[in-house]
């Protein structure tokens, strides 16, 4: 039986880490080599309100304080990624959470590495489910009419 997967969008984020180390350009390329589509471009510094609401399923975690500090160090750059299940294909380009950990060839193990941080500083974020990914993107670009159009 054939499956047939529809087009569906990804919210990326390159985190400030990987923005202060000058690694857009390394991972849009990443991104776009793969085949998917960039649909969806902006750099903001984040505030805590938006970070909150990102990270809520974190809300209780010993790391979320640290967690928010380290994402509004500076600019990140959230992108609008599409194409056939690139949820999970851009998770499979990130690697694993833990940057010592992930496999060389990934993004977090080509790039990454433990800095002693009380956050994990690992470069990308990527939704994990079809949910997440509509709810970020609604966060990180907005549901109105300037929201990014979708790949024709
Ligand atoms: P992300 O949401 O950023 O794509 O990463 P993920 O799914 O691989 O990891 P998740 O469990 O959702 O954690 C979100 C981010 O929190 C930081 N973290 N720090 N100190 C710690 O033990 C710890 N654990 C997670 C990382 O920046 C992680 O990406
Ligand atoms: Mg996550």
């Amino acid at each position: 039986m054939t499956t047939v997967h529809e087009p569906e969008a990804t919210l990326v984020l390159i985190k400030p880490d990987g923005v202060r180390r000058n690694l857009i350009g390394e991972v849009l390329a990443r991104i776009e080599r793969k085949g998917y589509k960039v649909t969806g471009l902006k750099m903001v510094v984040a505030d805590r309100a938006l970070l909150e609401e990102h990270y809520e399923e974190h809300v209780d975690r010993p790391f979320f304080g640290a967690l928010c500090d380290f994402m509004a160090s500076g600019p990140t750059v959230a992108v609008r990624v599409e194409g056939n299940r690139v949820i999970e294909g851009f998770r499979s380009l990130a690697g694993e959470t833990n940057p010592t950990t992930a496999r060389p060839g990934t993004i977090r193990g080509d790039f990454g590495r433990d800095w002693g941080t009380a956050a994990v500083e690992n470069i990308v974020h990527g939704s994990d489910s079809t949910l997440s990914a509509e709810r970020e993107l609604r966060i990180w670009f907005g549901g109105g009419d300037d929201a990014p159009e979708s790949e024709a």
